[in-house]
């Protein structure tokens, strides 16, 4: 048995000897050019005028490109075609690539880039929230309205009532591996694209759209990132497409990689929001109505920006059940870089919104935050609440526990026609109404909650973690300690999973069997560090009952595997796994009917396991099991496919079951802050987590641990700094501060909830990518409680909680209430 064991990435090794090799280590013929971009150095206004004279003319510069130079067309937007590769003479932000030179080495590019003369006319920025919603700078017509029930009167009639306002900054990817990319031309005219990417078949459309080439004509190959964090689902469009463009020009192979600086100033960040609360609600602190207002920074181009800020709409409720809510959702243009997918996708924005009202709500009761939560938790499925009228239970939906055969969930999609192919982002899918079990609540948008198990994992956690005790022990310290206040505070997730494109969710596979018995698998999704590799690797070696090691990993590859989605949604593992077991059904089932005929036997008696084939009496290796097969002239080859079933989504109504199921998991964390300096510690982190029945439990846990250091990375430490001239100022680690090692929980538990999925995903796993990363919320949350600490008032916090506002918050409480 290889599913469920906690084997190392596959990778492993060569990460940690510095073996393993990334796009900047592929060997690339001598005659290669390398690229770097010229730069906007202001964030809104026109380019006067351009002299490249001394660039042209600088040191092992071959060619220079401006937008004149280019094929018609070069777009690298995933979405609305809005995105020039260079200036067509409008500057957006500061930042916007506006010439591209071609050197023979990397430094010889950067340096000569920078000997342009650039003159511009500027024109007055459109940098904040305030001054877009001033000049109406926004995609779409107007906001996006969502409700369901009456949420104004349910606010006004209401015993108690909170409004508040809650920013929270963006956040820069820092994959640790750079964008790139390589292109080499090959002598047929085609191309061969290496490309950082979380996306291979993007990258093969933009590029054969920019170049005027059909697909086939393109050839993209990604073996690993060095993270990708959502950052590389469109952000890596421009270099591979600048590649491509050198290459078909000069003939010669061309490679970019963004130098870190340029990383941060050129590519879009998570979206910082900003949210307006309005919530109703009565002395035991039950939400009777809520209303949210979402703004939403995209900068200058629309990128993903629509389903981020429907994604942050989608978890406005996280794991609350919301009778009457209405949520307003601003997507605003500015002149920043194009903000674009980050670990959650909008979904963190959202959690915290509602996690803060929550907060809030018990903070004006003065009843701990954790019972408010639970009271308003979302019903068990298959129970009905006091709060609900009516319905008798009804059961949660189990189909029979088939690990690995999933054959019978394939389906086929039918992609809607004017949707745009390649994005997240394209019009919406037509929805269905979903049905509702008897007894089952609904989340705003129609979505029966099924397989709800946070009332159990909560009570579970709560446990173990001594939440109860260990508050009451902060309480004492705290009033014993008037300069040092701890904080505590455990806060839910649960997660939606699923593209919100209902299309999105297909994947592909390739699966070989070699006369010799080794297997060779090839999928659509990619590898970024995630484990996703391995993980479909067990996926498979459990599909011919053999052992890993006769499982070869392959890159990923526009060839073997086409019109694939991005490696995003964290649905990877769901998707690809379960298009790799199927394939591994096709070619058993034609091994079984084979050997069963000629021993005999029927189909369904003969098994796989152990790396034994067994056909009535007669027992064999899997080896000489392939190569009887392959004797006997049967197929040891197939194309697996897999489509998530049940979904369906009408974005426009706000209706639908966009998810085909949720992720749960809770945390808590326990602070210490220096009222003094702001200065601030997370001293122990307790999570409990969700991840079905995990195909791979230590990188399972790998991925909590590192989701949850970075969700709390994002409302601490990691600080995004514009001036007012629309430069970014914090562009490297000197300035932006990610979490370390250092910073990680002194104390650190995590562990994972044994239960299963209830629908019947690959080995009934569930996703697990993005929803640990909500965690780090839980680490807000105890600050915003050390600093409760110290006044009557609700404190005042914004996101990132650096010592700086901290320090603020705590000036303001001292000021008002303390
Ligand atoms: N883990 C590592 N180590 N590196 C990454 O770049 N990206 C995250 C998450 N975990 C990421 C990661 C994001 S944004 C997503 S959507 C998922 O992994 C994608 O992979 P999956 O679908 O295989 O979980
Ligand atoms: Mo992840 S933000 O869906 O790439």
């Amino acid at each position: 048995m290889t599913l469920r064991k906690p084997l190392p990435h596959d990778s492993a090794r060569q990460h940690v000897t510095g073996a393993a090799r990334y796009l900047d280590d592929i060997p690339l013929p001598a005659n290669a050019l390398h690229l770097a971009f010229g730069l906007s150095p202001i964030a809104r206004g026109r380019i006067a005028s351009l002299d490249l004279d001394a660039v042209r003319t600088a040191p092992g510069v071959v060619r220079v490109w401006t937008h004149a130079d280019l094929p018609s067309d070069c777009d690298c937007s995933p979405s609305a075609h809005d995105e020039p590769l260079l200036s067509d003479g409008t500057l957006h932000y500061q930042g916007q690539p506006v010439f591209l030179v071609a050197a023979t080495s990397h430094r010889a590019a950067r340096r000569a880039a920078l000997l342009a003369t650039l003159e511009t006319l500027a024109e007055t920025p459109i940098l904040t929230i305030e001054q877009a919603l001033d000049a109406d700078s926004r995609f779409e017509s107007g906001p996006v309205i969502w409700s369901r029930g009456d949420a104004a009167g349910a606010i006004a009639t209401a015993p108690r009532r909170v409004d508040g306002l809650l920013e929270m900054g963006g956040q820069e990817h820092f994959y640790l591996e750079g964008q790139a990319a390589a292109a080499l031309p090959q002598d047929d005219g085609t191309l061969h694209v290496h490309s950082s990417t979380q996306h291979p078949s993007e990258i093969q459309h933009k590029v054969a759209h920019a170049l005027h080439l059909a697909m086939h004509d393109v050839r993209v190959e990604t073996r690993r990132m060095g993270g990708g964090f959502g950052g590389k689902e469109s952000q890596g469009n421009a270099l591979a497409i600048a590649c491509a463009v050198v290459a078909q020009a000069t003939g010669r192979p061309a490679k970019m990689r963004y130098d870190r600086d340029d990383d941060f100033i050129i590519t879009g960040k998570r979206h910082d929001f900003r949210i307006r609360y309005k919530a109703g609600f009565d002395e035991d602190g039950h939400l009777l109505g809520i209303d949210f207002i979402h703004y939403t920074r995209c900068g200058w181009a629309q990128d993903l920006s629509l389903p981020v800020a429907d994604r942050a709409m989608l978890h406005a409720d996280n794991a609350y059940w919301l009778p009457n809510v209405r949520i307003e959702s601003h997507r605003l243009k500015t002149n920043t870089q194009s903000a674009t997918a980050y670990r959650g996708f909008g979904g963190p924005q959202g959690v915290l919104g509602i996690e803060r009202v929550v907060d809030h709500v018990a903070h004006v009761l003065n009843l701990d935050p954790l019972v408010v939560r639970q009271r308003n938790y979302y019903a068990p499925s298959g129970s009905v609440s006091e709060r609900t009228s009516g319905g008798a239970p009804a059961p949660c939906s189990a189909a029979p526990r088939t690990p690995g055969s999933i054959s019978e969930a394939e389906k086929q999609v039918v992609p809607d026609p004017e949707a745009e192919l390649t994005s997240r982002g394209g019009p919406q899918d037509a929805g269905a109404a979903p049905a509702v079990p008897a007894g089952v609540q609904t989340t705003p948008y129609g979505q029966p909650v099924e397989g709800f198990i946070l009332h159990e994992m909560t009570e579970r956690l709560a446990e173990r973690a001594e939440y109860h005790a260990r508050r009451a022990r902060i309480a004492e310290w705290n009033a014993a300690n008037p300069v040092l206040k701890r904080g505590i505070a455990l806060s839910p997730v649960k997660f939606g999973i699923s593209f919100t494109l209902t299309h999105l969710n297909q994947a592909g596979a390739l699966v070989h069997v070699y006369h010799d018995g080794s297997i060779l698998m090839n999928h659509g999704g990619t590898e970024m560090g995630q484990g996703l590799f391995q993980k479909v690797a067990q996926v498979a070696a459990h599909g011919f009952g053999v052992p890993l090691d006769a499982v070869r990993i392959t890159a990923t590859d526009t060839a073997k595997v086409p019109n694939t989605s991005a490696t995003a949604a964290s649905s990877g593992s769901d998707l690809n796994g379960a298009a790799v077991a199927n394939a591994c059904a096709a070619i058993r089932a034609r091994m079984a009917a084979h050997l069963a005929s000629v021993h005999g036997v029927e189909p369904d008696a003969v098994r796989f396991a152990d790396g034994r084939v067994i056909a009535g009496k007669t027992t064999m290796s899997f080896a000489e099991a392939a190569a009887l097969c392959y004797q006997a002239r049967i197929s040891l080859s197939a194309a697996g496919y897999y489509a998530t079933p049940e979904i369906s989504w009408d974005r426009m109504r706000g209706h639908g079951r966009p998810f085909y199921y949720f992720a749960h998991g809770a945390a808590v964390t326990e602070v210490v802050l220096d009222t003094l300096t702001g200065e601030n510690r997370i001293l122990r982190t307790d999570i409990l987590h969700d991840c079905g029945a995990s195909l791979n439990p230590a990188l399972d846990v790998g991925q909590i641990e590192g989701g949850y250091v970075q969700g709390a990375g994002w409302l601490t430490t990691e600080e995004l700094v514009w001036d007012d001239h629309g430069r970014l100022r914090t562009h490297a680690p000197s300035t932006y501060k990610i979490p370390a090692c250092s910073d990680r929980p002194d104390v650190f538990n995590v562990s994972l909830w044994d239960g299963e999925n209830h629908v019947p995903t690959v080995g009934r796993s569930k996703a697990v990518g993005e929803p640990p990363f909500m965690l780090g919320i839980s680490a807000f949350l105890a600050l915003s409680d050390a600093l409760a600490a110290c006044g009557d008032a609700y404190p005042s916090l914004d996101a990132p909680a650096t010592p700086e506002r901290l320090l603020a918050a705590f000036g303001s409480l001292r000021g008002t209430g303390g």
